[in-house]
């Protein structure tokens, strides 16, 4: 059995935004008991064992720890590739210089518009400033930087604006990821899922600026996959290529599988290697063994595994039944009827149920 690539360090659920699309858990009361510094470190060291290369520290905003530098130089020890996701707010400059000194390597900053007043009120949190300031300290310290915006119908009509703010901050990278709606952003799904049309002129914008902004910056665009005929292999397959850790010490193959009724595997408990191999929920869809059909017996089982397992069990109850946005599922009248909703009402301006602050 192959190694995983990535181990992606949820560190806490604690975060100074309130973002309406936020994809973690909704009870994060349930997180609070977070790991200490030393077990983060065996964590990231038996990662390493394993055959990890990448080191993503995130949350939540895992700068709330005052251990990040430890953690960071941890990693970076140990060879590891170490990426910081963060809101930016905390980043002052004397943070800054002391993950560059514990030998952080890239930092990726989340933006959620390209202008105060949107970003604020989606954030839930006067921030937009702060960010800036982040990415303009980002460049100056020297690291590679990557811009994060969640797209949504409330602010995928402002790309080209988003991407000259990327241009003007000197971003290596931008990805613009559709919302997934997994934890509180399933809650705001009728005010974030965009539009036919908004969707169809993302599309040009984004493959003009792909076109002008080559070998500048890197610009990935993910759709949302409400509007796709297939599904995507999420995260790569089920235990495949990614390990998360939550803040609480559960080891999952990604972030919302502790939705589903398996039984966890808690780093506290098990060592990273019997997870990874042997563990029930690490196992429970590997490969095609355990697929129904239309999967089954489908051409594409091993290009897209059928697509995503806690999406399915979100949408139906069952975890083992196809992807209901893949246009061969039996459920797929339920992806249908959303997306027939969102393009009924196109207003931009839905409101949203801000996540509480924490
Ligand atoms: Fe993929 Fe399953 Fe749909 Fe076939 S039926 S395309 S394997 S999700
Ligand atoms: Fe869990 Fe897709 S988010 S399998």
């Amino acid at each position: 059995m192959e190694g995983p690539m990535g181990l992606l360090a949820e560190l806490t659920y604690r975060c100074p935004l309130a973002c309406a699309y936020c994809s973690n858990p909704i009870e994060i009361a349930a997180y609070r008991d977070e790991l200490d510094t030393a077990t983060w470190q065996r964590v990231i060291t038996e990662a390493a064992e394993l055959g990890v290369l990448q080191c993503h520290l995130s949350g939540g905003e895992p700068l709330l720890r005052r251990d990040l530098a430890d953690l960071v130089r941890t990693a970076s020890e140990l060879g590891l590739y170490t990426n910081l996701v963060t809101s930016a707010l905390g980043f002052s400059e004397s943070r800054a210089a002391e993950l560059h000194d514990a030998g952080l390597d890239h930092v990726q900053v989340s933006l959620q518009a390209d202008e105060p007043t949107l970003s604020d009120r989606i954030a839930g949190t006067p921030s937009f400033e702060r960010k800036i300031a982040a990415a303009r300290t980002v460049r100056e310290l020297g690291w590679p930087l990557t811009l994060n915006v969640v797209l949504h119908r409330q602010n995928i009509d402002r790309i080209d604006r988003v991407l000259a703010a990327a241009e003007d901050l000197g971003a290596d990278r931008i990805e613009l990821a559709n919302t997934q709606y997994y934890g509180w952003a399933a809650k705001n799904r009728a005010g974030l899922l965009p539009s036919r049309e908004q969707l169809a002129q993302a599309e040009v914008t984004v493959r003009a600026a792909k076109e002008r902004l080559r070998g500048q910056m890197e610009i990935i665009y993910v759709v949302p996959d409400y509007y796709a005929t297939y599904p995507k292999p999420c995260m790569g397959g089920w235990g495949a290529r990614q390990l998360v850790v939550v803040p609480t010490g559960d080891a999952l193959p990604c972030l919302a599988a502790h939705e589903l009724p398996l039984p966890p595997a808690n780093v506290t408990e098990a060592s990273l290697r019997w997870i990874w191999e042997s563990s029930p929920m690490f196992s429970a869809f590997r490969g095609t063994d355990w697929m129904q059909d239309p999967c089954r017996s489908c051409d594409r089982r091993e290009i897209d595994l059928g697509g995503c397992r806690c999406q399915a069990f979100a949408l139906t109850g069952d975890a083992t039944r196809t992807d209901p946005v893949c246009h061969l599922s039996p459920d797929h009248g339920l992806i249908e009827t959303v997306v027939e909703e969102a393009n009924v009402d196109t207003r931009v301006d839905l409101p949203l149920v801000a996540r509480p602050h924490r």
